[in-house]
């Protein structure tokens, strides 16, 4: 009798248990979905405010991540999102150390998203560090990066938010704490000083030449071998010609991958 209660004990403990462990897994994900809705604002569906484009919200669009939301806080769409989440997971199963990094920022959205699941996934340990100058895109320096020369996305006051704003986005999803890192200031200046040891994520989102190539130099030496590095801005012939130079000058072979037809990413082998 006293073994079958025991036994029964048991049985009932560990079921309990899984049931608890299944639970938490479901509403991570959940979390991290309704995330991803309320940083996209699939939820309320709003503007297009790129100019020459048409200014109704279109859900292919913000699929894709081919428009400039009126409010939503990130532009890199619901594909660009799913391959971010997708990276964090891998990382966090295999244990692969290192930061978080998105050099390019905009409203903060992707980090916003970065830091939300290392907390719906329990990691105390890893920082987000957000780069950007928090005033837009640089002027073209077409002698030193000449595939920059035309690409004027600095006369866009659009892409310009200012850190406090970002910060206030981070507020609004209890996400702002001493495991978000600001690093503000033109990348030619930051990066090479920022004090971050390791990182296992680096999202490059700067569009031109210049942005890409001073994310690459100064931070893809501090990505841990089976880190990801994802280009948002594949498909934006000054980003690609910046990637396609450095891989080639460090030999880098490893597959790039399609995400959406305008973001990449490799997962570093050595
Ligand atoms: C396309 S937006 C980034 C979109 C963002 N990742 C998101 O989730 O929506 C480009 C951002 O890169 C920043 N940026 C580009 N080049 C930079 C540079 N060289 N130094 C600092 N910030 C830069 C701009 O200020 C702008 O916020």
């Amino acid at each position: 009798m006293k073994l079958f209660i025991a036994i029964f004990l048991a049985v009932s403990f560990l079921t309990y248990g899984a049931d608890t462990r299944n639970v938490d897994k479901e509403n991570s994900e959940l979390y991290l979905d309704l995330l991803k809705k309320c940083l996209l604002n699939t939820i309320y569906e709003d503007q297009n405010i790129m100019p020459g484009f048409p200014p109704e919200f279109n859900a292919e669009n913000r699929d894709n991540g081919y428009d400039w939301p009126a409010y939503a806080h990130t532009m890199i769409g619901k594909k660009r999102m799913d391959n971010l989440h997708y990276c964090i997971k891998q990382l966090l199963i295999n244990k692969v150390p290192g930061d978080f990094i998105e050099t390019g920022v905009w409203r903060g959205g992707a980090t916003i998203f970065m830091r939300g699941a290392l907390k719906a996934y329990g990691d105390n340990e890893r920082n987000v560090w957000v780069a950007d100058s928090f005033e837009g895109l640089p002027v073209p320096d077409a002698k030193k990066y000449p595939a920059d020369s035309g690409w004027d996305f600095h006369l866009y006051p659009q892409l310009a938010v200012s850190l406090e704003q970002v910060q206030a986005n981070f507020s609004k999803y209890g996400l702002l704490d001493d495991r978000v890192i600001f690093l503000k200031g033109f990348f030619s200046r930051t990066l090479s000083t920022a004090r971050i040891k390791k990182i296992s994520l680096l999202r490059l989102d700067g569009d031109l030449y210049e942005s890409t190539m001073d994310a690459l130099i100064n931070l893809y030496p501090k990505v841990s071998i089976g880190g990801y590095i994802i280009i948002d801005d594949y498909c934006v012939p000054p980003c690609k010609a910046a990637v396609e130079d450095y891989r080639s000058s460090f030999k880098i072979k490893d597959p790039i991958q399609e995400i959406d037809g305008m973001g990449v990413f490799w997962k570093k082998t050595k």
